[in-house]
């Protein structure tokens, strides 16, 4: 009778934590930290694709984007979804861009509901008609000192507030200088 009550409690927990992370017939969602991850790594497409209409679903319409430290050549302050898209566009003007997002600390508010996010991000640029002019063709290695939240309109994690840094000395001119 102990052997059939405890063997039916440890058979239950695999049936409940299946039915938390996946129902039958839609897709299993990630945790809190996958999340984040996805929508850093969903953020960094959008940016490449150049795909500017679907940045709303990875940052909040009041979005603070400074990445100022970067320097007048390389970064910016924006204020706002439409702020920010305008200046991403410009930004990446007559270039290739390519976003290699790999370290992410992720440390969760107690209410589950937003994040603290540091991240290493590798930004390379390239101007296939500039490959020798730094200001044009050129890769940093950031490190994004980010706030996530949880969008009550959509469920989406989304960038709330990013800063920008450069990990190394300056930007570098990685193949062609
Ligand atoms: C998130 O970062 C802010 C600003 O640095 C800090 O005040 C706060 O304590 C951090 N929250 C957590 C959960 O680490």
């Amino acid at each position: 009778m102990h052997f059939t009550t405890a063997f039916l409690a440890a058979a239950s927990i695999p049936l409940s934590l299946a039915a938390a992370t996946a129902t039958p017939g839609s897709a299993p969602q990630p945790g809190l930290y996958e999340a984040i991850h996805q929508r850093e790594n969903i953020l960094a497409y959008t940016l490449d694709t150049k795909d500017y209409a679907r940045l709303g679903e990875s940052v909040t319409n009041d979005v603070v984007y400074d990445s100022r430290p970067l320097g007048p050549d390389y970064g910016g302050l924006s204020v706002g979804l439409k702020q920010l898209t305008d200046n991403v566009r410009a930004a990446f003007a007559g270039a290739k861009v390519a976003h290699h997002v790999s370290n992410a600390i992720i440390v969760p508010h107690k209410d589950g509901k937003a994040a603290n996010v540091t991240t290493y991000i590798v930004w390379s640029r390239w101007d296939a008609a500039a490959l020798h002019d730094v200001k044009k063709t050129f890769r940093i290695y950031e490190r994004c000192d980010d706030y996530f939240v949880v969008d009550k309109a959509d469920g989406h994690w989304k960038l709330k507030y990013s800063l920008v840094t450069n990990l190394a000395p300056k930007v570098e001119q990685p193949y062609f200088g």
